[in-house]
């Protein structure tokens, strides 16, 4: 069993999380529930993997090995029924500079590009850092989640020559996990226009039952032909900081352009502790995040209780998945900068602004539950405190 509850100090690790908001807001003892990392050990069988190449000392390059394709291989088909053969998968530093390889592959400059709104924020910003335009379509809030809007993205694909669209499944930040209606829907839609899809799947394992992940791969079997797959065993298992992902690309044409941008930029080698730990998470890693998903959920149902009960001002959108929670402070009538500033300099958290993730963020902050309860529990408390 692994121990979720023990509170670990990250600070002085040099820590996004932890370590960099003390120069950002001037502030020491702040409660970090922001940037997408857990406060947890990764898997045991990580670490010892990690050690085992560690203790042997020497770090020259590396392949990709054959057991690492086996063991992604492996678990794609048999926890999404999704199948998929060696060639293909490829590996890259990240899903983020993938977006970017994706965006250079499939778009040229001054094309626009269509996603959500909210979304993960790096979405708009490869987007734009690449020279091409942003087209994004609001999600409507609806039955306590988050549904996209098809007429407008479909008026969008046509009026603005959209051939790209970035979707974030599941999403973040509201914690959505399409399912399989929509995602037959907004693919059709984007099969009916030419519009290529990069489905970035990176929180695929982070999914409370009853709901399910379906890759967009495995919503029609035409799908691969015009989309791509990014996804990681960094984000479910901790491991952002050793840099792996792949990507999975099964139609020839959109492989070979991925493969050209990859190797005028030189992203196709990838750290070997990378390799290394997401071949050992995935052998290995299955009943930890067993436990890890049971914790989530319990901390998410916490959090909701607890805003109800002391916050009720303050209305959480119940994450289907991801470690992520959507908040609602519009009620507090504050405006962002002000309901930003109280957060950090009188209730002493950090949280993500909602507006990072796109206009309609406005009024919101991400939180990330992804903590000892104990963490989390501070931190509405200190909430609470303020703004009860
Ligand atoms: C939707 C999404 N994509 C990508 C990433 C980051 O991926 P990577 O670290 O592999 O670039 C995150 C991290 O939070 C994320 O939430």
């Amino acid at each position: 069993m692994t121990d979720f509850d023990r509170q670990y100090s990250r600070v002085g690790t040099d820590s996004v999380k932890w370590d960099s908001i003390r120069e950002t807001y001037q502030k020491d003892d702040l409660i970090p529930l922001w940037v997408a990392d857990m406060d947890f050990m990764a898997p045991q069988p990580v670490i010892e993997a990690l050690k085992e190449y560690t203790e042997a000392g020497i770090f020259g390059y590396s392949i990709f090995p054959e057991s690492l394709y086996e063991a992604v291989i492996t678990w794609e088909a048999e926890r999404y029924n999704y199948s998929l053969k060696k060639e293909d998968i490829l590996f890259s530093p990240g899903v983020v500079p993938s977006i970017g390889v994706a965006i250079q592959a499939y778009t040229a400059p001054g094309d626009t590009v269509l996603i959500h709104d909210p979304v993960y924020h790096p979405f708009a910003n490869m987007v734009k850092a690449n020279g091409r335009i942003v087209s994004a379509s609001l999600l409507v809030e609806r039955n306590d989640h988050f549904e996209m809007d098809l007429a407008d993205m479909e008026a969008r694909i046509v009026a603005e020559n959209i051939k790209l669209f970035i979707l974030c499944n599941p999403h973040n930040p509201g914690g959505r996990v399409w399912d399989k209606e929509e995602l037959l829907a907004v693919g059709k839609l984007c099969q009916k226009y030419g519009v290529t899809v990069i489905a970035d799947e990176i929180h695929q394992d982070l999914v409370f039952a009853p709901r399910q992940h379906i890759s967009f791969q495995t919503v029609a079997s035409d799908f691969a032909d015009f989309s791509i797959i990014l996804t990681a065993a960094t984000k479910t298992f901790n491991l952002a900081g050793i840099k792996n992902s792949m990507v999975y690309i099964k139609d020839k044409k959109l492989r070979r352009a991925f493969k050209e941008v990859q190797e005028m930029t030189e992203q196709a080698t990838i750290s070997t502790f990378g390799l290394i730990g997401t071949e050992a998470a995935y052998r290995h890693g299955g009943s930890w995040l067993t436990e890890l998903l049971s914790y989530l959920s319990e901390n998410s149902r916490f959090t909701q209780e607890f805003l109800a009960e002391h916050l009720p001002q303050v209305k959480m959108m119940p994450p289907e998945g991801t470690y992520l929670a959507w908040l609602d402070f519009s009620e507090l009538g504050l405006t962002d900068a002000a309901l930003q500033k109280r957060l950090v300099k009188d209730a002493g958290v950090v949280l993500n602004a909602g507006t990072l993730f796109g206009k309609q963020g406005s009024g919101h902050m991400r939180l990330n539950l992804a903590c000892p309860k104990k963490t989390l529990a501070a931190g509405l408390q200190r909430i609470a405190a303020v703004f009860g």
